[in-house]
This record gives structure tokens, sequence and C-alpha cells, in this order.
């Protein structure tokens, strides 16, 4: 596996590649890799014949007062971890790489970026589209992978892959969860041993809905009910919010059809754990 730095050293070892015909497949995470992480590298071998893997830790999508100092950073772990999941190179620019100075162009998604994280994070999702945008500038991949975890920021990185062109088929990828449901996190490091007992009670909440929309259920109100419920017995965790949505734009449904999502966000003590159901209905 490579390890690129710079731009030069980027651009010359993809330039290589795409100059001899191959395809060449992304996936940009922000390090602190975990099982989850490591399938959408899988994913992405599937889809190109070279896999391109970010790891850097975008201080433009953390609010002030978030975890941006004390997010986790294992890069040597990372590494090797990627080596062995059959990453071709590793690309680890540092900030003044990603955002030369001088650098003033923000990239903002209209639609799907309202409401649900983008109320609860202020700039979140401008800071993930201008990092995602200059990523792509910088890998000109042809394929990218995005993990259905973070069922919002998907929504707005294929928005902005087809409002500005890029030509860059994206590839959504499964969540991978812990043995008893919680979705994996690089912030599940965060949980006390109480907080992570608690943590699986988001999953359940959103398992009980599942059940409830294959038995007939499609009102949006009963059905984020059921997670309400189920979070509010669960004393260590505090419900953010839980939606039902359009896939795609993410604007809130009543009642529910077609392509939709549950995105679901608690607290349990200071970290904040999201997660979120996908399914179609009929
Ligand atoms: P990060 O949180 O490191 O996640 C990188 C990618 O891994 C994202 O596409 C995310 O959805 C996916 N992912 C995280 N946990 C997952 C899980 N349990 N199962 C499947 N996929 C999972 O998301 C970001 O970084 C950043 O916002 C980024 C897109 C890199 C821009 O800075």
């Amino acid at each position: 596996m490579i390890e690129a730095t710079t731009e030069r050293e980027l651009r010359h070892a993809v330039g290589k590649w795409r100059a001899a015909g191959e395809r060449i497949g992304f996936v940009p995470t922000m390090g602190a890799l975990h099982a989850g992480h490591l399938s959408l590298v899988e994913l992405a071998r599937k889809h190109a014949s070279r896999v391109v893997t970010s790891v850097f830790v975008n201080p433009m999508q953390f609010g002030a007062g978030e975890d941006f100092t004390r997010y986790p950073r294992t890069p040597e772990a990372d590494a090797a971890a990627l080596a062995a999941a059959g990453c071709d190179l590793l690309f680890v620019p540092a900030v003044d790489v990603l955002y030369p100075p001088g650098s003033s162009t923000r990239v903002r998604v209209e639609e799907p970026s309202r409401g649900l994280e983008g109320d609860c994070r202020p700039g979140h999702f401008e800071g993930v589209a201008t990092v995602v945008a200059a990523l792509f500038g910088l890998v000109r991949p042809e394929v990218a992978v995005f993990g259905e975890k973070d069922a919002q920021q998907l929504a707005v990185v294929r928005a902005l892959a087809r409002d500005l062109h890029f030509g860059i088929d994206i590839v959504a990828a499964p969540t991978v969860r812990e043995s008893d449901g919680l979705a994996m996190s690089s912030r599940n490091v965060y949980l006390s041993p109480d907080e992570r007992r608690a943590a699986p009670a988001l999953y359940q909440g959103l398992e009980a809905a599942r059940a409830a929309i294959a038995a007939g259920e499609r009102s949006s109100a009963a059905v984020t009910a059921i997670v309400r419920a189920r979070v509010a017995a669960e004393p260590g965790l505090e419900l953010e919010y839980a939606a039902l949505v359009a896939a795609d734009s993410f604007r809130p449904l009543e009642r529910l059809a077609g392509e939709v999502v549950l995105p679901v966000a608690a607290r349990a003590g200071t970290t904040r754990l999201i997660d979120n159901l996908r399914l179609r209905v009929d």
C-alpha cells in the first residue's frame, strides 16, 4: 500500500493507474477505523480495480465546542488495517494540503442538509460537502463509497455529486453493527460502561419501528412514537430526534411511501449517537 501525504504524491500514483485504464474507487474517512470503515474498502474493491482511502479529521465539519481536538486518532492501526483490507493507497493530507492558504470556497448542498443533523450541527454539512468536493477533485475517482450509517450525509453527497456533475458513482454500504445492534462508530470509544450498556436501545427502537411498519403501520407520527417509547424506557439515553423522511431529499413525510429513512439521534451522557433504518414501503 502506498502512503501519500501531498497532492503531488497522490496525483502521481493515481495518475499512473488512470493512464493504465484502471478504475479508481475512493473511501473518504476521518480515521480511527473500525469494521464499518473496512467494509467500505471491501465494497470499493468490488467496484474498482484500485482503492484509495483518505484519513482526514476535517476541522471544517466540527462545530465550536464539538470534539475536533479529542476526536480519536489511531494512524498506525489505521494504516495496518487498510493494507490488510486491500487498500492500494492511503492519503493522509495535512490541513494546508486539503485547504491551501487562501482557500475560501465553501460548498453548500441545500435540500438534504436541512433539518435533523443540519439543525443539531449548524455548518456541519457545509464542512462535509466542502471537504468531499475537494477530495473528489484531488482523487478524481470513478466510484466513491459512503456508509448508510450516516444517512443524511449520504443524501448530501449524492446531491453534491449529481448537482456538480462530478461523474462519480456513489455507492452506499450497509451499516455494520456490534453484536448487540449498536452501529459501529469511531465515537463509541467515548462511551462509559453504563452508557455502552444503554446505547443499543436506539437500535431496538428502530427494530420495533421496523416491526410496526411490517405489520402495516404507515403513519410517521405512530412510527416515531414507537422509537420514542423504547428510548424513553432507557434512562441512560436521551432522544434528540426521530423522524421519517424521503431517502433522497430528506424531506419529512407524514405517511410512509417509497424509499424512506427513519433517522434517529440520541445522547448517552455527552456522546451523540446516530443511527437509522432505511426501507422501501409500497
Ligand atoms: P467517518 O465518520 O470516518 O466515516 C467514514 C465513512 O464510513 C462514512 O461514509 C460513514 O458513513 C462510514 N461508516 C461509519 N460507520 C459505519 C458503520 N458502522 N457501518 C458502515 N459504514 C460506516 O463520515 C465521515 O467520516 C466524514 O464526514 C467524511 C465523509 C470522511 C468527510 O470528512
